[in-house]
């Protein structure tokens, strides 16, 4: 077993336990939890490779974003290559290896949206808070993201903070939005 993993000791003692769904031994930094639940979506879609995106989509939906150790796992379980893995995580803008913040700020980019100003709003929220889509700032706090139609079109330009909605967003409006999350 490789030393060069950089593994905490709890989970290096984990390690030799640690197993995918054909029961032979991977190599990750993961909790025993985290590894199980990879697991158990690989699972739900049969390790099917060709159902790659969909198991993404779900190891996304339960980590919030896909580290390399997390595709890891997955490729081994539906025999790929990690290669092959991380080649879909990085091509589709949708899939995040980055930690979301603590208020993960979602813009809405989608046609009814982009046609009432999205596009201006997102400026001024990078601007803001100095990062661009896709990224998390230094204290963890927030990060900008873009979505398409997220069927609140009557309210265009539409925002999310996490799960709460804002509608009719202007660019002037943005900072005490964000103003709201640094209470
Ligand atoms: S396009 Fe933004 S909510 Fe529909």
């Amino acid at each position: 077993m490789s030393q060069k993993l950089n593994i905490a000791p709890e989970v290096f003692a984990y390690m030799e336990h640690v197993t995918g769904t054909d029961g032979v031994a991977v190599r990750v930094n993961l909790s025993k939890e985290k590894i199980e639940k990879i697991n158990q979506i690989c699972n739900s879609f049969n390790n099917d490779a060709g159902e790659l995106i969909n198991v993404l989509h779900e190891t996304q939906h339960a980590f919030g974003y896909l580290p390399a150790e997390v595709q890891d796992v997955i490729a081994h379980n539906l025999h790929l290559s990690v290669a092959q893995v991380y080649a879909v995580v990085t091509f589709y803008s949708f899939f995040s290896m980055i930690p979301k913040g603590e208020h993960p700020i979602s813009i809405c980019t989608g046609t009814a949206c982009y046609v009432r100003g999205a596009e201006k709003v997102l400026e001024e929220f990078k601007k803001e808070l100095q990062l661009k889509v896709g990224e998390t700032s230094a204290d963890g706090k927030f990060s900008i993201n873009c979505l398409r139609c997220v069927g609140a079109c009557g309210l265009a330009p539409v925002v999310l903070v996490g799960e709460k909605v804002y509608g009719r967003v202007s660019p002037d409006g943005v900072k005490a939005i964000i103003g709201e999350y640094k209470k």
